[in-house]
């Protein structure tokens, strides 16, 4: 990822440099230690990152998506039950649970949050399930497949609206396994609670991607899960290292799937700086919020419901015609993103499952108009200045071209 644009979608060039001093130390205290897998610089950034995300336990693994793997595995899933989750997502939500030996289901995002819709959750589970008493477990009525977990999204970096859905997950038994990969400090305000919580402090477990675009980002690939639950923290930990607690002593099929020493301690460092990081990009959101107000009805700006505290881990739009717009400013020479195109139930990946066009009306809607604006903490004001006096141009344009 280099900056090739005037005003890139993202720079990751310029934090590394401002860190260069402290990156570099951790690499040399690692290769004169050779300490490079397990060992002290690991275990203090799973114990700053538990810290971090008011969770009592953090696991460090090799990515994301072996976050979520691990997290449903050590969960116990049933091989063949249902993990209910949305469309509109990364396909590393849906690669993991395929590959823990589960059935996806989709229920639809809202409109204005882009998460999970804890109604089409509910109706999913009140109108297509059933408890069969025999088995006392939840399932789905034309499969007869047990539901056995859902999977809310932090999409963008702001939290799902977890109140109704842990409810829902109480009632039917569910396991919940937060995707929390783009959400690195999110906040979610639990009115059940009456308290602000971190995303990664909710659900059963959850799962933080740090590929090196994320708020915080290792210089490679490396992943965590978090738990409350100390018997699935050991499980993950079993897991992740060839299913051994003990060296050579196998209680089960594991994985090679550890975070390296060395990206643990620069992501030690990065963590540092993560909640001055996330203000900078708040205070970035807001400013484009503002500067698209007269834009009002061709830009539409995304919206924090008052249950979240986002981190703008994306910072999405939607408008009319999105193709020539990132086009248009692609000549002018800026950076853009689509997170994404293709709604996951209509990927050639997951043909099988049997879904069409029409059948998440809003993750489709969505998906045909989003684009995601430069956003990162060094962004300037005159970038964005830049950046959204384009788009304001663009739209105005449009709306000429068609009176
Ligand atoms: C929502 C979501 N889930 C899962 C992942 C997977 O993380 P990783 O790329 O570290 O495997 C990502 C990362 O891109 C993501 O954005």
């Amino acid at each position: 990822m280099t900056n090739t644009m005037k005003i890139p979608f993202l720079d990751l060039i310029t934090p590394h440099q401002e860190l260069h001093a402290e990156l570099l130390a951790v690499v040399e205290k690692v290769l004169s230690t050779a300490g490079f897998i397990g060992g002290p610089m690991l275990e203090a950034f799973e114990r700053e990152f538990a810290l971090y995300c008011g969770a009592q336990h953090c696991v460090g693994v090799n990515s994301g998506t072996d976050a979520l793997r691990f997290a449903f595995l050590a969960a116990g899933i049933e091989p063949g039950s249902i993990i209910v989750t949305v469309p509109h997502t990364f396909i590393a939500t849906t690669e993991a649970i395929s590959q823990a030996g589960a059935h996806v289901v989709f229920v639809d995002i809202n409109e204005s949050t882009y998460t999970m819709d804890p109604e089409k959750l509910r109706e999913y589970l009140e109108t297509q399930c059933e408890i069969d008493s025999k088995r006392g477990k939840l399932i789905e009525r034309a499969s007869k497949r047990p539901v056995s977990a859902v999977v809310p999204v932090h999409l963008y970096g702001q939290t799902a609206d977890m109140d109704p859905i842990l409810e829902l997950a109480a009632r039917y038994n569910l396991i919940v396994v937060e995707d929390a990969c783009q959400a690195h400090g999110a906040e979610y305000f639990s009115k059940r609670d009456n308290v602000w919580k971190k995303a990664g402090s909710m659900g059963h477990a959850a799962a933080f991607s740090f590929y090196p675009g994320k708020n915080l980002g290792a210089c490679g690939e490396a992943g965590a899960i978090t738990t409350n639950y100390e018997a699935m923290a050991q499980r993950m930990k079993m897991i992740r290292d060839h299913g051994q607690a003990k060296k050579y002593y196998h209680d089960i099929e594991g994985y090679n799937g550890r975070l390296d020493a060395l990206q643990a301690g620069i992501l030690s460092v990065k963590l540092r700086h993560l909640a001055k990081w996330n203000e900078a990009r708040r205070g970035l959101a807001h400013r484009y919020h503002e500067l698209f107000a007269e834009a009002k009805g061709s830009v539409v700006v995304p919206r924090e419901a008052s249950w979240t505290k986002g981190i703008y881990h994306l910072y999405v739009v939607r408008v009319q015609d999105r193709e020539a717009l990132q086009a248009y400013l692609a000549e002018a020479g800026i950076g853009t993103g689509i997170h994404y195109p293709i709604p996951l139930h209509l990927q050639k990946a997951y043909q099988h499952l049997g879904y069409k066009k029409g059948d998440f009306p809003v993750t489709e809607r969505v998906a045909a108009e989003i684009i995601s604006l430069p956003m990162f903490p060094q962004l300037t004001h005159s970038q964005q200045k830049e950046v959204a006096g384009k788009v304001i141009e663009f739209v105005a344009a449009k709306v000429g071209a068609s009176h």
